[in-house]
């Protein structure tokens, strides 16, 4: 989705703002552009393609751009919604005169109405972006304050924004407004950054103020004014960053999404550090802000999420009813938003999302709030947008996910949610002792991501072997049911084979007709409860020549026996056993995208965090 930086200080401002981008360039975009701030005009550049492309074209035009500090500029990587991907539709955009810049995250959705408005009054349109309107806006309403220009600018606007302002009349100074998509502010020495999102600008600075929905930020290297839409100034918080950048950075792999796959026994050990107590048997999870009353008190759960996040939610499904007998929904967050869902008071609501920003997930926040719902957010992002509005909830501490596929936050959400039954089961029915063996599964999901880890090359093997298909199916029951459709989305996102998750039961109600010759089936088939039905199920496949990938329990020759290939897993309990079989599915796809050369880190068309609906 798309990135916006902005820069006010003394470094040297093109290779900050540069460095910016590419350190968003995980988020997925399709063209980049920045603009400074020179005395007294603004200079653009932009490029399709790569923040590469534009690094090239500056040093080829410009030679490299030293503007004597203190000087102010802002970037801009985009992900097309509204027009093609163009260096015309690119970020920035300018006003009509020039001499107001502006690069907007989010959606202007009356911006026809403002356009031809605007149109009317002599100001001539570049670009088909809906964002074009704010820049011409914020000119129209320039009095001699660029805060106030913004602000009466964007009273006029409905939609989502995160924008950041620069202008001819205000040098050295950069405003950003936000309302639905996030804007952080580092505070630097003698320096201070922007970005819409923190791993932009952590290698400057670990100090930062996430700003609210309806502030707005004057800002300059020494001084950060906050203020609301009404200019009332506003105070917030500094936050320190609590993962250092180096965490951001490849070290050594391929690619981000490997080293993040490897990181996951380290990711899950921290997700699950200190929040269990062998004496009572129970999980600690001080987040949730709950008294043993009120957790006893909760009737129903609904999970709200998008994505891999929602296949967490429902294999936590299995986990709440079978640990500690609530009834649970899980409900696609968009769905959730505009269903009108029904939220009593003792219902708990629990949003899922690793980026803390996906826009629906942040609606279903919203709705649930609002019906009265205690919330309790499961995010990844210390501070984002979900975690503050939530109030409460559990960070999974996974480390920053730069691959836009989604593979450690997935396998930490699932320990902690696992976590999460064991308490609201011990709060309940769960016996002490059965709450001990949860919390010996919970602490085995570390050693057995490292078991199946040290099985890649196995399962590069096996991924070799069927690179060249064109049509996959995922097959599982219980809670692997929901890593079949993990596993599809993984395939799908980075290899681009058409691959499709179901439950196996439903393969003979329509998705068989699909099979033959050609078409690999990859099969749950671990040794838990369900397996004797996943054996029919494979013979299924078989009989119509569907090649059959199975992941088998360690050892277990009835599958061996059936399967053209197996992906070995090691013996554990169910709960435990659907973090090592993700891990298989994550490395099955990842070796599979690599043999087709595809960019694994930013698949076409995707986003590491869907921002707009
Ligand atoms: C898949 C993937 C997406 C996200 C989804 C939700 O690999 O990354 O499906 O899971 O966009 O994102 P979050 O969890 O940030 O709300």
């Amino acid at each position: 989705m798309c990135g916006i930086v902005g820069y006010v200080g003394n470094r040297s401002i093109v290779k900050t703002l540069l460095d910016g981008l590419k350190r968003l360039e995980y988020r997925g975009y399709d063209s980049a552009g920045l603009a400074l701030l020179e005395a007294d005009k603004i200079q653009v550049v932009k490029t399709i393609g790569k923040v590469k492309n534009l690094e090239n074209r500056i040093l080829n035009e410009y030679g490299e751009i030293e503007i004597a500090g203190p000087s102010a500029g802002i970037a801009h990587t985009r992900w097309a919604t509204h027009g093609a991907p163009s260096e015309r539709n690119a970020h920035p955009h300018l006003d009509s005169s020039g001499r107001f810049a502006i690069v907007h995250n989010g959606i202007i959705e009356n911006y026809l109405e403002l356009k031809s408005h605007l149109q009317g009054k002599g100001r001539v349109f570049v670009s088909e972006t809906d964002s074009e309107v704010l820049a011409h806006l914020i000119a129209e309403c320039y009095e001699g304050d660029l805060l106030s220009a913004t602000a009466a600018a964007l009273k006029k606007v409905h939609g989502t924004y995160g924008i950041a302002v620069i202008a001819v009349t205000d040098p050295g100074t950069i405003v950003v407004a936000r309302h639905g998509s996030p804007i952080v502010i580092g505070v630097g020495n003698g320096e201070t950054l922007i970005a819409s999102d923190v791993s932009a600008i952590a290698a400057y600075t670990q100090r930062v103020i996430y700003l609210n929905d309806g502030d707005l930020a004057k800002i300059t290297a020494e001084t950060i004014d906050i203020r609301n839409i009404e200019n009332i100034p506003v105070s917030r918080e500094i936050a320190h960053i609590d993962w250092n950048p180096e965490a951001a950075e490849k070290s050594g792999y391929d690619h981000f999404m490997l080293k993040e796959i490897c990181e996951q026994p380290e990711a899950v050990a921290n997700a699950i550090r200190g929040r269990m107590d062998k004496g009572s048997a129970t999980a600690i999870l001080a987040g949730l802000n709950m008294t043993t009353r009120e957790m006893a008190q909760v009737n129903r759960i609904v999970i709200a999420a998008c994505g891999t996040s929602l296949h967490a939610g429902m294999v936590a499904q299995y986990f709440f009813e079978e640990l500690a007998s609530i009834p649970v929904d899980v409900e696609q967050a968009a769905e959730f938003r505009y269903r009108n869902p029904i939220i009593e008071p003792n219902s708990l609501v629990i949003p899922i999302s690793q980026s803390g920003e996906t826009a629906d997930t942040l609606a279903a926040v919203r709705e649930a709030a609002n019906k009265g719902a205690i919330v309790a957010a499961l995010c990844n992002v210390v501070g984002s947008t979900i975690a503050r509005e939530s109030g409460r909830g559990i960070y999974l501490h996974a480390g920053p996910e730069i691959g836009v596929a989604s593979t450690k936050a997935f396998t930490c959400q699932v320990s902690v949610l696992l976590m999460m039954a064991l308490l609201f089961g011990r709060n309940r029915r769960l016996s002490r002792e059965d709450g001990l063996k949860i919390i010996d599964d919970v602490n085995s999901i570390p050693g057995l991501i490292s078991q199946v880890l040290e099985r890649k090359e196995a399962i590069e093997k096996i991924a070799k072997k069927y690179a060249g298909a064109k049509d996959f199916f995922y097959i599982g029951r219980g809670c692997l049911y929901p890593v079949a459709l993990e596993g599809a989305l993984k395939l799908k996102e980075i290899s681009y084979i058409h691959a499709e998750g179901y439950h196996a039961a439903e393969l003979k109600h329509g998705p068989i007709a699909l099979l033959e010759a050609g078409v690999p089936v990859v099969a749950l088939a671990n040794n838990i409860p369900g397996k004797d039905k996943m054996i029919g199920n494979i013979q299924e496949c078989h009989a119509r020549q569907s090649p059959v990938i199975a992941t088998a329990t360690d050892g277990d020759n009835e599958i061996a026996g059936i399967a053209d290939d197996v992906i070995w897993i090691p013996e554990c309990s169910k709960f435990a056993a659907v973090v090592p079989t993700v891990v298989a599915l994550q490395l099955l796809a990842y070796y599979i995208a690599k043999e087709r050369g595809c960019e694994i880190d930013q698949p076409r068309n995707l986003a590491k965090s869907v921002t707009v609906e």
